[in-house]
């Protein structure tokens, strides 16, 4: 059971229309209020001093802005930003080479920064630290440590796992900022602020109708406004008004509170499958067919929020309001025990 990939979070590589859609500017960034606070005084102190803005580490579930994130605080430094993915840092060299050419001020991005190698992550220390590279040249007896200085930088890091940083990386960042979900009023400001850039008929109820069902995240919400619009465009006048966008999300089985059919599943899972639980991810990832992590990224941090599920030691559990979401009884009766 796979996402329809309009429904899917984790899919945002490469969108140009989700590029087009990114606030330049912390003035822009919906939401967030007290990361944003937060960030502005850095931003604005380090700019009174001349100095960089320390490192930053951005913790939350896909879509909610990291990335976005990121961009704006270069831009607010008015510095370039490089940008890469953990995973493609395979050897020492190639961090050593991107970090010897960043020039003063300059923004790191690395986005997954949980999936680092040990070793590169090792280099990362005392690159942080002292802006320092220790790089060994040749081998043997006969290798020796060449001490680099680095020109001062930022470095950003994003992860959706913040458990799985360690910790002499997290203490490494002088600011870690975890990012919320966002609330209807503020999703549905980003509808009207996406559907002015794009050239969207957005109905202020429509808004309402899309916010309320985009789970707390922007990227769902930009996807949502989207099919949205076709929808409107075909079967009415091209706004999206609130009886079309509710009959538009209804056709893609987004329901009222925004689950579609995996959240569904995963909800039935545990309440008819495991009486409720607790019940291990591997053991619900097998019964879905889906990737573990696919779960904890995807799925249940959004159910976490709205109640729907427990994580405790012994493993997942269904709430009683999951319970009666699903309309049926939470106790299974003596019969079933
Ligand atoms: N605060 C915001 N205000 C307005 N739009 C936003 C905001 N945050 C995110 N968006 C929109 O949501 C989209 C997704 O954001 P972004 O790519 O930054 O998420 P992310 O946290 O990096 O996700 P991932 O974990 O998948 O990398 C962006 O294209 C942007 O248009
Ligand atoms: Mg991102």
């Amino acid at each position: 059971m796979h996402r329809h990939p309009d429904l899917d979070p984790s899919t945002s590589q490469e969108d140009p229309i989700e590029y087009s859609l990114r606030p330049q500017r912390l003035q822009e960034y919906i939401g967030q209020i007290k990361v944003k606070a937060r960030l502005d005084i850095a931003l604005q102190a380090a700019a009174k001093r001349g100095d960089v803005l320390d490192h930053v580490l951005l913790f939350g579930p896909p879509g909610l802005g990291k990335t976005t994130l990121a961009h704006v605080l270069a831009n607010e430094m008015g510095a370039p930003c490089k940008v890469i993915q953990a995973p493609a840092l395979e050897k020492k060299g190639d961090l050593a080479a991107i970090l010897t050419n960043l020039e003063a001020g300059e923004f790191l991005f690395i986005d997954e920064i949980h999936r680092l190698s040990a070793p590169i992550e090792e280099m990362l220390y005392s690159a942080m630290e002292d802006r320092k590279l220790d790089i060994l040249i040749g081998q043997g007896p006969s290798a020796q440590t060449l001490k680099v200085d680095l020109r001062p930088f930022t470095l950003v890091g994003a992860t959706t796992r913040a458990g799985l940083i360690s910790k002499p990386l997290h203490d490494r960042f002088g600011m870690v900022h975890r990012l919320e979900f966002y609330t209807r009023a503020e999703l549905a400001i980003i509808a009207g602020r996406s559907a002015e850039l794009l050239g969207i008929h957005l109905a202020t109820e429509g808004a309402e109708a899309i916010a309320r069902r985009s789970r707390g995240t922007p990227r769902i919400c930009n996807r949502l406004l989207r099919r949205c619009r076709d929808y409107a465009e075909v079967k009415g006048d091209g706004t999206i008004t609130m009886a079309s966008a509710e009959a538009c999300l209804k056709l893609h089985e987004v329901d009222d509170l925004g689950l579609d059919s995996l959240d569904r599943e995963y909800l039935q899972a545990i309440c008819h499958k495991h009486r409720g639980g607790p019940v291990g991810l591997r053991t619900l990832a097998a019964a879905l067919g889906e990737d573990e992590g696919a779960l904890e990224d995807l799925v249940e941090p959004y159910l976490m929020q709205v109640g729907f599920l427990d994580r405790t030691p012994q493993g997942r559990k269904a709430t009683d309001a999951a319970y009666a979401y699903l309309g049926v009884a939470s106790d299974p009766g003596p019969l079933f025990r």
